[in-house]
């Protein structure tokens, strides 16, 4: 059923009286529509930020797979065409800025998706502290903390529909630290904060939106992640192969999109993940 209350909210009203809209018009939401509408992701849409290459595109792939509408926002057009090759009526590409404060909303009005996975994140400058510039170094807020702070806080003012899900790429740079990366780690330790705080309002306004982080390994299978491995790499004195050895098996982007899909289609997973090769890993 499609909640008669996603025609009501619109654009045009400050944002104190948005959110306040938007909650009372959440209350109204029985826990029945939020529980049965939590399984029924196939079939409608996801909106995957970051989906043109690396752990983003395993999401989006293993989303049309599992029957979803997939909307991959990635600012360069030439990789989006090249999925959209492959996966063909399933998947829209969108050429935008994802942490542009209006493409949020922009899009989230004009595909009403129930899941939305924020994967986009800049590459940080692979250098010690003091050979970072104040703009190198809060990179990664202005990028990756700034997108998932518009885009959940647009999916908690429209409020998305009971049973949606957002989930947002932490690091797990979070528990070890990044000291070859600037303000990275600090700035993925916010967006899994963002989670759980926007979790929480989700829960005091009877929503029904899961808010989750996922904290993948450091992996040599993307451009970000193989920059970060060389550097780690050369400040260890080691050759990329040496490093890798001591690491285990490297997360590849298959998995990643596998453990997205999993968490999105399972309405019991909630909180924060750490995402290896392995699997994942609830935190508590
Ligand atoms: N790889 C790792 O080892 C690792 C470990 C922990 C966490 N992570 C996190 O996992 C996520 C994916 O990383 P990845 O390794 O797959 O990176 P990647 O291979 O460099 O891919 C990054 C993706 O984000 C897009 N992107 C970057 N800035 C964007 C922006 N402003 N707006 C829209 N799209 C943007 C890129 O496309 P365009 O450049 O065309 O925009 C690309 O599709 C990131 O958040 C990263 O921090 C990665």
């Amino acid at each position: 059923m499609q909640p008669a209350d996603i025609t009501a909210v619109t654009f045009g009203v400050g944002p104190d009286q948005h959110l306040v809209k938007a909650q009372a018009l959440a209350m109204t939401r029985t826990h029945e529509e939020i529980t049965m509408s939590a399984n029924q992701l196939s079939g409608t849409t996801a909106i995957v930020t970051g989906a043109s290459k690396g752990l983003g595109r395993g999401v989006a792939l293993a989303l049309a797979q599992a029957g979803m509408s997939v909307v991959g926002v990635a600012r360069e057009p030439a990789r989006l065409a090249e999925l959209e090759a492959e996966l063909g009526e399933s998947f829209t590409p969108v050429a935008a800025d994802a942490a542009d404060p209006v493409v949020a909303g922009q899009l989230i009005d004009q595909y009403e998706p129930r899941l939305l996975v924020l994967a986009a994140g800049a590459s940080p400058l692979s250098r010690p502290l003091h050979h970072q510039s104040w703009q190198s170094f809060s990179r990664n807020w202005e990028v990756d903390v700034q997108q998932v702070f518009h885009w959940t806080r647009e999916a908690l003012l429209r409020p998305m529909p009971p049973g949606s899900a957002v989930i947002a790429f932490s690091s797990g740079a979070v528990i070890a630290g990044s000291p070859l990366s600037g303000g990275y780690a600090g700035a993925k330790a916010t967006i899994r904060y963002m989670m759980s705080y926007a979790a929480d309002e989700s829960e005091r306004g009877g929503m029904g939106i899961r808010f989750i982080s996922v904290l993948p390994q450091l992996t040599p299978a993307t451009e970000l992640g193989a920059a970060a491995v060389a550097a780690y790499a050369a400040r260890s004195g080691q050759e990329v192969a040496d490093f890798l050895a001591s690491r285990g098996p490297a997360l590849q982007p298959d998995q990643a999109g596998k453990a997205v899909a999993d968490l999105a289609f399972d309405s019991n997973a909630a909180g924060s993940y750490l995402l290896a090769a392995a699997g994942l890993k609830e935190l508590a």
